[in-house]
């Protein structure tokens, strides 16, 4: 059976992934502050978007919608139209996360994926859960059944962590389909800084395991050659 493939809309990932990551799928995305994680995430749903696949974008953070539409608005990839259209939606669970907990804030958000009809998610991001829990194990636990529910969706779920690529061992990063880093690397002279991508893992796909440049502009992210 053939693997369905959904363009990331970041011109020269697709092919060099076998045309686009694999769906259904929940794939991570981490990094550093900056690095680009929100930018990504946003291309390729405004991507799913253009294509005509209804997109969700889920804020886990304290971050007024508004000021996100403000920010991506300043890339060429975010189109006012499909937001106005319905065709990319948002979702503020930050309240219910912290005053409610974890597993209320993820009934929301299946409930919200299920209404919205939503062929592509992004959760942006999973770290604000994991401050609801005051043991390990349980947010462990909570993970687990996180990822279950996603799994079970029809969708491409893009799950964005603060967390370094240095912590390779991550349990979100086990859990996942596939995993995402983003880099902002030192350059030629210590003043100088590169940002980067890779794809740590990615089932079903043969894809380059090493560190692509990147570059940022207007347009968004693309892999530089
Ligand atoms: N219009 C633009 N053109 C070019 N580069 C931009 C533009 N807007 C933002 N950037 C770059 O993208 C970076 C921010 O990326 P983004 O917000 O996606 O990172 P992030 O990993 O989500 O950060 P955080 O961890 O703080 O949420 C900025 O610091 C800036 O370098
Ligand atoms: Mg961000």
């Amino acid at each position: 059976m053939e693997i369905k493939r959904a363009s990331t809309g970041v011109k020269g990932l697709d092919e060099r992934i076998g045309g686009g990551l694999p769906t259904p799928s929940v794939i991570l995305v981490a990094g550093e502050p900056g690095t680009g994680k929100t930018t990504f995430c946003m291309q390729c749903l405004f991507r799913g978007a253009k294509l005509g696949e209804p997109g969700i974008y889920v804020t886990a953070i304290s971050e007024p919608v508004d000021q996100i539409h403000k920010y991506m608005a300043s890339y060429r990839f975010y189109d006012r139209r499909l937001v106005d259209e319905g065709l990319v939606k948002f979702l503020d669970i930050s309240e219910v996360l912290m005053k409610r907990g974890a597993r209320k804030a993820l009934d929301m958000t299946i409930n919200f994926i299920r209404r919205s009809d939503a062929r592509r998610v992004v959760i942006d991001s999973i770290t604000p859960f994991s401050y609801t829990f005051t043991e390990p194990q349980e947010y462990r636990r909570f993970l687990h059944e996180f990822f279950t529910v996603l799994k079970a969706m029809e969708t491409l779920t893009l799950l964005v962590a603060e967390f370094s690529p240095e912590a390779t061992t991550a349990p979100e990063s086990y859990m996942a389909d596939g995993v995402i880093y983003l880099y902002l690397q030192q350059g030629e002279t210590p003043s100088t800084f590169k940002p980067g991508l890779q794809v740590r893992k990615l089932k079903g796909t043969e894809h380059p395991k090493d560190i692509l440049r990147l570059g940022f502009t207007r347009e968004g992210i693309r892999v530089l050659e």
